[in-house]
């Protein structure tokens, strides 16, 4: 009698768990009530960002991306050091490397206006990283929304799980399966950088010591990327190096080129078992959209703070 009793409260329980769960979830309406203005609002400051600088599109993309590796989609990479507090934007993928932060700040000081105290920064980043997109010529997605900000960030875990451009294939694809992400997600998404640019220190030794580069490719990357570490380590290169402002299949086509600039790039098409996706995307631009489309949303979902859970940030810099 006891033993069924408490059968039916461990049921009851995982009944009430379920529910719990699925309320948690994230939608594309979430707003429509208590801030029906905000994708209007997000997109007219994105766009007037890329406007003045194109880069920026990549580097929110980004940020969404960086965000959601470490312990999820919580907004914990706007979260600034202080005296007493080590974030995330000083670690080592990070620092000197993530911006777009000002950006994020400006889309949060005109959502507040208009609802105060509703948006999160989270929200605001997964928004951002869709309009950049399209903004510079890519698909579209319903973005889904209801993410809580952390109260949190943790600098080891930026450090241990988002992917290196040193990677080999199979630690970029455990990279992405430890998000719940397939290694298909990761070649689709890894078509983000059809734009953006990427620093000397992040591609020199691929240019260098790596064989399965063209020749010629190699050559010029080297004329503004000094083999010695130095003052060059910053500047800058194309990641996609006909159209680094137009989101496009361009990138895959460079990888069959063996114009990969990192090699983590070039791991996608290095004889493995991801060849034959990088030649579908490089043929087949809207297979390409399609599969990024699939795999942002699912990067959007990775493990959101929901219901009670986390905060809404005044500030997205620091916690409330
Ligand atoms: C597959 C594993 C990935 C690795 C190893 C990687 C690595 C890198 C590196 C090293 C840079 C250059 C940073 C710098 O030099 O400062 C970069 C830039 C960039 N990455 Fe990735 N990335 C990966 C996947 C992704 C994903 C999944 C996204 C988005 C969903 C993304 C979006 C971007 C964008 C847009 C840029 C250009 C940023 C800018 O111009 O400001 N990357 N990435």
């Amino acid at each position: 009698m006891a033993a069924s009793l408490s059968m039916a409260l461990a049921n009851l329980c995982f009944l009430l768990l379920l529910l719990s769960s699925s309320k948690a979830e994230l939608s594309t309406n979430y707003y429509s009530k208590s801030c029906p203005s905000v994708f209007t609002t997000v997109k007219s400051i994105v766009q007037s960002a890329i406007s003045k600088e194109r880069q920026m599109g990549a580097s929110l993309l980004r940020l969404h991306f960086h965000d959601c590796f470490v312990n999820g989609c919580d907004g914990s990479i706007l979260l600034k050091d202080t005296l007493s507090f080590t974030g995330e934007q000083n670690a080592f993928p990070n620092r000197k490397s993530a911006r777009g932060y000002n950006v994020v700040d400006d889309i949060k000081s005109a959502v507040e206006k208009e609802c105060p105290g509703v948006v999160s920064c989270a929200d605001i980043l997964a928004i951002a990283a869709r309009d950049s997109v399209v903004k510079l010529g890519g698909p579209s997605w319903n973005v889904k929304v209801g993410r809580k900000d952390a109260r949190t960030a943790s600098q080891a875990a930026s450090n241990r799980d988002i992917p290196a451009p040193t990677f080999s294939l199979n630690n970029l694809s455990s990279s992405f399966r430890a998000q719940g992400l397939s290694t298909k997600d990761m070649v689709a998404l890894s078509g983000s950088h059809s734009i953006g640019q990427a620093q000397c220190s992040k591609f020199r030794d691929h240019i260098y010591n790596d064989s399965n580069i063209d020749s010629s490719f190699a050559n010029s990357r080297q004329l503004s990327c000094p083999r010695a570490t130095g003052p060059g380590d910053k500047n800058l290169a194309p990641l996609d190096l006909q159209t680094p402002t137009v989101f496009n299949n361009n990138y895959y086509k460079n990888l069959i080129n063996q114009r990969g600039l990192l090699h983590s790039d070039q791991e996608l098409f290095n004889g493995g078992s991801t060849d034959s996706q990088v030649r579908s995307y490089s043929t087949n631009p809207s297979i390409f959209n399609a599969d990024f489309a699939a795999a942002m949303i699912k990067m959007g979902n990775i493990r959101p703070l929901t219901g009670s859970n986390g905060e809404i940030r005044k500030n997205c810099k620091r916690v409330n």
